[in-house]
């Protein structure tokens, strides 16, 4: 059974995570651990993988991605992955199309993927540093990637303005495909500040995240759940989704 109680202004987990749905509250717990706007987890990774912290929920996103975005691809292509970390998303792609940017934020990321591209002989796929909120795309991708990217966009304006941007970068009848984690136990976003890994997170609810890329012009093609996670008394599901631009 899921129990939400936020009246103390959030709730504490066992792992030094603090839940609340409150953004003043959130910002407030944020500030007094960092000075810094960007996520602090993510700037210090340089080849952080899902699978070796959820090997499930990597699995079952290797599957989704296998069955449903690879065969959308062909060696004519070019395609887009934002939020590219250490760049193995890309790497799967890069053999079946013609070539692959990468655009992540955080530079020690950038770095290592394009040193592994390089060592595997990996001629097609280049990462570059960017923040997506500030990123303007100047070429139209065949079919697009951004996995796990709105989960670390606080901003409701920023996220939507990021899908607007992704829709315009899609030729039309192009693929997005997309996974993120949601609140699932109601209709509040949550927010996660974890005051030992500095990783924090916006759940947003299935209905908002949905939302987003429907006010794009996105269509919905298929969706799947990838992990279900019950913490501190939340609910929160891992999704994966294939957006279409008709
Ligand atoms: C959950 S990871 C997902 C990585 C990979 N796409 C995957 O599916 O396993 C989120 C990634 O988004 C990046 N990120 C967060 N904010 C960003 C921003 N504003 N611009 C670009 N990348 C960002 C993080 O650094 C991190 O690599």
């Amino acid at each position: 059974m899921v129990f939400r109680d936020f009246r103390a202004g959030g709730v504490i987990g066992k792992e030094c995570d603090i839940y609340t749905d409150q953004l003043d509250e959130f910002k407030r717990i944020k500030k007094k651990y960092t000075d810094l706007t960007y996520n602090e987890y993510w700037s210090n990774q340089q080849n952080w993988s899902l699978s070796s912290l959820y090997p499930e929920r990597y699995k079952n996103q290797q599957e989704f991605f296998e069955q449903y975005f690879i065969p959308l691809l062909d060696q004519t292509q070019y395609v887009c992955d934002l939020a590219s970390a250490n760049g193995e998303w890309s790497m799967k792609v890069a053999p079946y199309v013609n070539a692959i940017d990468g655009f992540e934020y955080a530079s020690g990321m950038v770095e290592f993927a394009n040193k592994e591209a390089e060592k595997k002989g990996i001629l097609n796929a280049r990462f570059y540093q960017a923040d997506a909120c500030a990123l303007q795309f100047d070429k139209l991708y065949d079919n697009f990637m951004m996995m796990g990217l709105l989960t670390c966009i606080f901003d409701d304006s920023d996220a939507l303005n990021i899908v607007r941007k992704v829709y315009q970068a899609i030729r039309k009848g192009g693929h997005l495909i997309v996974k993120d984690s949601m609140n699932v136990a109601g209709e509040d976003v949550i927010y996660l500040y974890n005051f030992l890994s500095r990783y924090d997170a916006i759940y947003r609810s299935k209905e908002q995240y949905y939302k987003l890329f429907e006010q794009a012009g996105f269509v919905m093609e298929r969706d799947t759940v990838f992990h279900e996670v019950d913490k501190a008394g939340l609910a929160f599901e891992s999704v994966g989704v294939i957006w279409k631009k008709e």
